[in-house]
């Protein structure tokens, strides 16, 4: 279990108005080991910066973050670095966070090489599954990150993330942007993979049909804090405060609008 615990996160303000920004504040959520957790919320309630606490790239100012019974917020730097690997983070500028000049092939070899000290025969075999996981041709293995499209680049982040067998995955808006029929493949192999492996995985997303078809559990998070938990969501009546009926609102307009596109009106 990942657990964060009362934790909040100030950034400083930078507009000389005097007002620093509570990016988080006071969030508490549980991220189990053997299912799909999804934070919804729109664009700047600190979601992002949420999962980089999670993940321990950034120190939360209060408040404390378990892997387990360890608490990581607690470790020195030296006791931290023989966790890497356990929480794996998809940010959501993915991209920048691979090598351009590396290819493919090398991205996925590393954590199979350095984290789980496979040998060359077992590397190639591992990179095939991966790379049907995540729908990626094995043609594209020799190409550069710089010769593939946006898309695959995330792809290849979200293959990354999984060699390293992490005991826990958070994607920050690791589907937008692929097209309709790639998603839902994409997310019911990962629905799939969380099951037989046991992940805890936490998805980041604006998109409520995706939480609603990946999640065990939503929270809904407004100007840092969660404002709702909604276990087991069967259909949209279950977001019940008035916020995330406002979220549910959109996305009914925003099916109703591609509804409206696919009819030619
Ligand atoms: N490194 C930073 N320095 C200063 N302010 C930051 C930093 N990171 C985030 N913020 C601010 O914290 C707030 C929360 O940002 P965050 O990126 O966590 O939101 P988000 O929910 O992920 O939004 P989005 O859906 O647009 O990705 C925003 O107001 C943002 O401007
Ligand atoms: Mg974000």
């Amino acid at each position: 279990m990942l657990t964060a615990k009362n934790v909040s996160k100030t950034y400083p303000d930078n507009t000389g108005a005097g007002m620093d920004l509570n990016a988080v504040s006071d969030v508490t959520v549980e991220i189990p080991d053997n299912s799909v957790t999804v934070i919804v919320g729109e664009s700047g309630s600190g979601k992002s910066t949420l999962s980089r606490i999670l993940s321990y790239i950034e120190r939360p100012d209060i408040g404390r973050i378990f892997l387990d019974d360890t608490e990581i917020t607690a470790l020195r730097p030296s006791e931290l670095r023989k966790l890497r690997g356990k929480v794996q983070l998809v940010m959501q500028d993915a991209a920048s966070s691979l090598d351009p000049h590396l290819t493919a092939e090398k991205i996925l070899a590393e954590p199979l090489k350095l984290l789980l000290h496979l040998d060359a025969e077992q590397r190639k075999s591992r990179i095939s599954e991966l790379l049907g996981v995540v729908q990626l041709p094995e043609d594209l293995l020799k190409h550069r990150v710089s010769e593939l499209s946006g898309g695959q680049q995330k792809r290849l982040c979200i293959a990354r993330a999984l060699a390293a067998e992490p005991q826990h995955i958070i994607f920050d808006e690791s589907f937008s942007g692929l097209d309709v029929t790639l998603k839902k493949q994409v997310l019911t192999m990962l629905k799939d993979l969380q099951k037989t492996l046991d992940i805890g995985m936490l998805i980041i997303t604006h998109d409520l049909d995706t939480a609603m078809y990946m999640a065990d559990r939503i929270y809904v998070m407004r100007l840092g804090r969660i404002i709702e938990t909604i276990d087991h969501p069967h259909s949209f009546s279950d977001f019940k405060e008035r916020y995330s009926q406002e979220l549910v609102k959109a996305a009914l307009y925003k099916r109703n609008a591609i509804q409206y596109t696919a009819n030619g009106v």
